[in-house]
């Protein structure tokens, strides 16, 4: 695609994520000499720094999270001249006009040709407020597709919120111009879902109700909420994971074919599964969720505090760290399928995968250890770690008779030696800088994802006393989670 000259404006750019991320990943398409010919980042927040005191720190960021980074002093200061700072009043209207002229000063002495791109990673309460103030100051109006809004998740606290936060947006941007963040999608192992399926003739014939029993989607991770407590006590497991990247990953795996690869086709199809999910009715919101939380524990030599104990969470939180889900979706392709999907926090192991577990043949002709009737064919995608592809097969034991174990067919990511594998950030910065919304949230697609979530979220309020179980920290999650899945000597994949 083309990429113009431009401004990217990064509001709450003295936090966390602007440091550890952002920054680390322009400063890595710079390094690929891929930013624009003129382009300039500024840094917006109500924290007083100089612009040289802003480099310092982003400096730092770049040495500690970028790929590229022990670059020369050269690639440094040429980088460097790149990013300006400005403070503000970010919740006082009259404060941006001092936004108005630094940017037009900008255009002026860097030729960025009045194209903005505007980053919200601020918290969720500013994201209606800035863009007001931005349109009250003419920012919202500019020519080539510009400007561009970049929203950070939380997109809303439920669909109430959601809804309305869609509407003040396009009060003041056109849908085209709103790019909402979803990273999952930025992921390079998240878009290979769409290659490994549209790309090759061997599994799309298999990727349906009749021959798949069922889809497993886990997003674990081994860390805690680590100094978010806060903000995750209000949240939880289901609006900080399943409401975006889970179903995200869902729609990606169960949507038909587009009819090209663009932002329009690709989003009408995975508009059309979240419109196909089944929704959850009271039967199903006692029997196919889970929730948990986890406890202190001594486990593998060390001791982890429980979520309760955990800075800036409330010491009686009924807020979940870990959330298990059996649903359906409603249509022609996946009638009868089964999808299950889990995340948590302190589980073991860092994992996200998918697994498409394939139905056994008719007739089982031959001998086999029983681990392979139990697992029969799988199709893993790994998404992190260790990014790949993994199936599982059924293959003859060298010897007499006719036995038959599983082995692996296994492709790893790390063994292409000489491909670079971009950030997730480095994708989204790129393509929002380009104009192309393929790998960012629609408005209704997101909207239609609370709509599922949004029964949950209603019932756990409105019957405090449904279970919460806890779970030892380190471990993975409540063990009635493996009787969701249930069937004969069914369980999730344990992966290690
Ligand atoms: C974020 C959540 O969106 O995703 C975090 O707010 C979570 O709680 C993170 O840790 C997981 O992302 P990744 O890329 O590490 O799987």
């Amino acid at each position: 695609g083309q990429i113009q000259d431009q401004v990217l404006v990064i509001f709450g750019a003295s936090g966390d994520l602007t440091y550890r991320k952002l920054i680390p990943a322009l400063f890595d398409l710079f390094m690929q000499d891929l930013l624009p010919r003129n382009f300039t980042i500024l840094g917006v927040s109500r924290t007083e720094f100089t612009d040289a005191t802003f480099r310092d720190k982003m400096n730092d960021g770049i040495r500690q999270f970028a790929y590229f980074k022990n670059p020369s002093k050269e690639k440094l200061t040429v980088f460097d001249e790149k990013l300006h700072y400005l403070a503000i009043e970010t919740k006082e209207a009259s404060e941006y006009v001092k936004l108005q002229h630094k940017l037009k000063k900008i255009d002026h002495d860097h030729q960025t040709g009045g194209n903005y791109l505007f980053y919200l990673s601020t918290p969720p309460a500013l994201y209606g407020l800035i863009p007001q103030f931005l349109a009250k100051f003419g920012l919202n109006k500019g020519h080539n597709g510009f400007p561009r809004l970049i929203i950070e998740k939380p997109f809303g606290e439920d669909v109430y919120s959601a809804f309305q936060l869609n509407k003040l947006l396009l009060e003041f941007f056109k849908e085209e111009q709103i790019y909402r963040i979803d990273h999952y999608l930025g992921k390079e192992t998240v878009q290979n879902v769409l290659v490994t399926r549209f790309a090759n003739g061997i599994y799309e014939p298999l990727w349906n109700r009749n021959y798949i029993d069922r889809v497993e989607i886990t997003a674990a991770e081994s860390l805690g909420v680590e100094g978010r407590g806060g903000y995750y006590d209000h949240a939880g497991a289901l609006r900080d994971m399943v409401q975006n990247h889970l179903l995200q990953l869902v729609a990606l795996v169960a949507m038909e074919p587009p009819t090209e690869i663009s932002a329009g086709a690709i989003r009408n199809e995975k508009m059309k599964v979240f419109q196909s999910l089944r929704p959850l009715k009271e039967h199903d919101l006692f029997n196919s969720v889970i929730r948990g939380q986890y406890m202190s524990s001594n486990i593998r030599g060390g001791h982890f505090k429980g979520y309760r104990e955990e800075v800036g969470v409330d010491p009686m939180s009924r807020t979940e760290t870990y959330v298990a889900l059996k649903f359906f979706i409603d249509n022609w392709r996946w009638g009868g399928v089964p999808f299950y999907i889990r995340t948590g926090k302190r589980m073991p192991t860092r994992v996200s995968e998918i697994v498409i577990h394939f139905k056994p043949t008719p007739h089982k002709l031959f001998v086999s250890n029983p681990d392979f009737w139990t697992m029969g064919n799988q199709l893993v995608l790994r998404i992190h770690p260790d990014e790949g592809i993994l199936l599982k097969t059924g293959m003859k034991v060298p010897g007499a008779g006719f036995e038959v174990k599983t082995v692996n067919m296994d492709f790893h990511y790390k063994d292409l030696q000489e491909t670079y594998v971009p950030g997730a950030y480095e994708r989204l910065l790129l393509d929002g800088m380009m104009g192309d919304a393929t790998l960012y949230t629609r408005g209704d697609g997101l909207e239609a994802a609370w709509c599922f979530v949004q029964p949950i979220l209603d019932f756990w309020k409105h019957n405090p006393n449904a279970p919460l179980y806890g779970y030892p920290a380190g471990t993975w999650g409540p063990d009635c989670a493996d009787k969701l899945i249930g069937g004969e000597k069914q369980t999730w994949r344990y992966p290690c």
